[in-house]
């Protein structure tokens, strides 16, 4: 103590769990050691101080070290290893600690809604895609049918997902759940782009292969507004295009369910999950 009587913690994350509460991750230096250390901070109130001139936010703030991480001794009867911490802090409000508004707290209404309408379109238009294509030729109406049903649903898709990049561009999403760790959450970053480019992949695709064809079907969105074809057909590209087409569906529809496998996943450890994305609730 004689020797190192300061520690020092520099943080350098500060992730809202929910309204309240927040994980603040950093670095912890005790003895010229340096370790990470997560500590949780729960924010009880804010109050106008007089002598600051400021508002000033009361949190308290817990957390556990171990001393043999930082070269202490502990016999494990006089001295345990485990040494809880516990902090009462008074933050003024504008320093740069306080900062949670960064990233919203949930998902939004409008992303909710996009997310799910999209997922249940992605699907319904792959289960069409099989289904019309099997339809023999001499049920012509019901086949002509299914494809512009077909076509309506995969242009739906590609009006959302433009609809929901922007919405992701304006308003963000929500911090990741700090329980996930460290590779899940690259895993999920990497999925999550995934699924974006296929969402604009897989209807141009299908635009394309429907332009192209030897046979050519106007495409009607919502069986009455005509869609003009800007190329025109091709039966060597349209022999090529509907291969990557269906190729490029199984890919969305698979890493789509991959992903939802996922979700279902973390939700059942307790990750809430599922929730965030169906009621907007921060998960924890
Ligand atoms: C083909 C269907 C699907 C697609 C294309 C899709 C796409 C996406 C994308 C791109 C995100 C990231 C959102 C963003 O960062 O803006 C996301 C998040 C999410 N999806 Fe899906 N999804 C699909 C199906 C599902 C299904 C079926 C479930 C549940 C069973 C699900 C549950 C979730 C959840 C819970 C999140 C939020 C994850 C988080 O909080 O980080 N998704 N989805
Ligand atoms: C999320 C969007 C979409 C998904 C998941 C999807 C999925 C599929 C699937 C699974 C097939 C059957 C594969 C085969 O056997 O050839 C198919 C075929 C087809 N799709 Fe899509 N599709 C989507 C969007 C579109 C769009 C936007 C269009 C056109 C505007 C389109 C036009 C076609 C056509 C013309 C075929 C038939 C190709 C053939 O005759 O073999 N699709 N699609």
């Amino acid at each position: 103590m004689a020797n190192h009587p300061e520690i020092h913690f520099t943080s350098n994350a500060v992730v809202p769990v929910s309204p309240n509460h927040y994980v603040i991750r950093g670095l912890l230096e005790i003895r010229g050691i340096t370790q990470p250390q997560e500590l949780d901070a729960t924010l009880l109130g804010r109050h106008a101080d007089a002598a600051l001139h400021a508002e000033v936010a009361d949190f308290v703030i817990t957390g556990k070290l171990k001393r043999s991480m930082f070269g202490m001794i502990a016999d494990g009867v006089f001295i345990f290893d485990l040494v809880t911490i516990l902090i009462r802090a008074h933050i003024k409000l504008g320093d740069a600690f306080f900062m949670p508004d960064k990233a919203p707290s949930g998902w939004s209404r409008a992303q909710r809604g996009l997310h799910w309408w999209t997922a249940a379109l992605v699907f319904t238009g792959f289960a069409l895609g099989w289904l019309m294509v099997g339809v023999p030729l001499s049920q012509l109406l019901i086949k002509f049918l299914l494809y512009q049903l077909h076509k309506t649903i995969g242009l739906t898709v590609l009006a959302l997902s433009v609809a929901r990049l922007l919405v992701l561009a304006r308003r963000s999403r929500p911090e990741w759940n700090p329980m996930l760790p460290d590779w899940q959450q690259k895993a999920a970053k990497v999925v999550h782009r995934g699924l974006y480019v296929l969402l604009f992949i897989v209807p141009v695709l299908g635009y394309l292969t429907a332009a192209t064809a030897p046979v050519q079907i106007p495409t009607l969105f919502l069986g009455v507004i005509p869609v003009p074809h800007l190329v025109g057909t091709n039966p060597q590209w349209f022999a090529f295009l509907r291969q990557i087409h269906r190729l490029m569906a199984i890919l969305l529809a698979t890493i789509g369910a991959g992903h939802a496998i996922a979700a279902v996943h973390n939700h059942l450890r307790g990750r809430n999950t599922l929730v965030g994305m169906w009621r907007g609730q921060p998960t924890a």
